[in-house]
């Protein structure tokens, strides 16, 4: 699958965003190692604390489908309905990336709408990110 195409699902999947309070719609698409690829949007929540990112929706999906290794994650967020703002992952998304992501190889494409994106590994947006290995030593 193409960064192009993963992001346009992204792009899509801001329509499914469920956010009565930040009017922010994030959508992602997760593409697994297995070719599949999951999307997610995010979800927010009365009590604020309880919102889950478009990322992790897309993360807990696939986990939740027995997946465990990924290529790629697309990103698109914004305002308004169309518009897409950069919108780089927050920090406890980069964390679950971290978690099932090889720092080095997985890719985060943000778009800017447009068609446009920009592209940074995990290791780039979560340096010397704690993980597995450290709990190993
Ligand atoms: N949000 C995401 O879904 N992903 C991000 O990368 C940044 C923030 C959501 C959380 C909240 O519902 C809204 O955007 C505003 O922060």
């Amino acid at each position: 699958m193409l960064a192009e195409e993963l992001v346009k699902l992204a792009e899509a999947s801001r329509g499914n965003a469920y956010v009565p309070y930040s009017g922010f719609r994030v959508g992602a698409a997760l593409l697994a190692a297995s070719e599949k690829v999951y999307t997610g949007c995010n979800i927010e929540n009365a009590a604020y604390s309880p919102t889950n990112c478009a990322e992790r929706t897309a993360f807990f999906k696939a986990v939740s489908e027995g997946e465990r290794e990924f290529t790629a994650i697309a990103v698109a967020g914004g305002k308004y309905e169309k518009v897409n703002e950069p919108c780089t992952p927050c920090g406890v998304c980069r964390q679950v990336m971290m978690e099932f992501c090889d720092p080095d190889g997985f890719l985060i494409y943000v778009s800017r709408g447009g068609g446009m994106f920009d592209t940074f590994t995990l290791a780039e947006l979560l340096p010397k990110g704690f993980g597995k290995p450290n709990l190993n030593k």
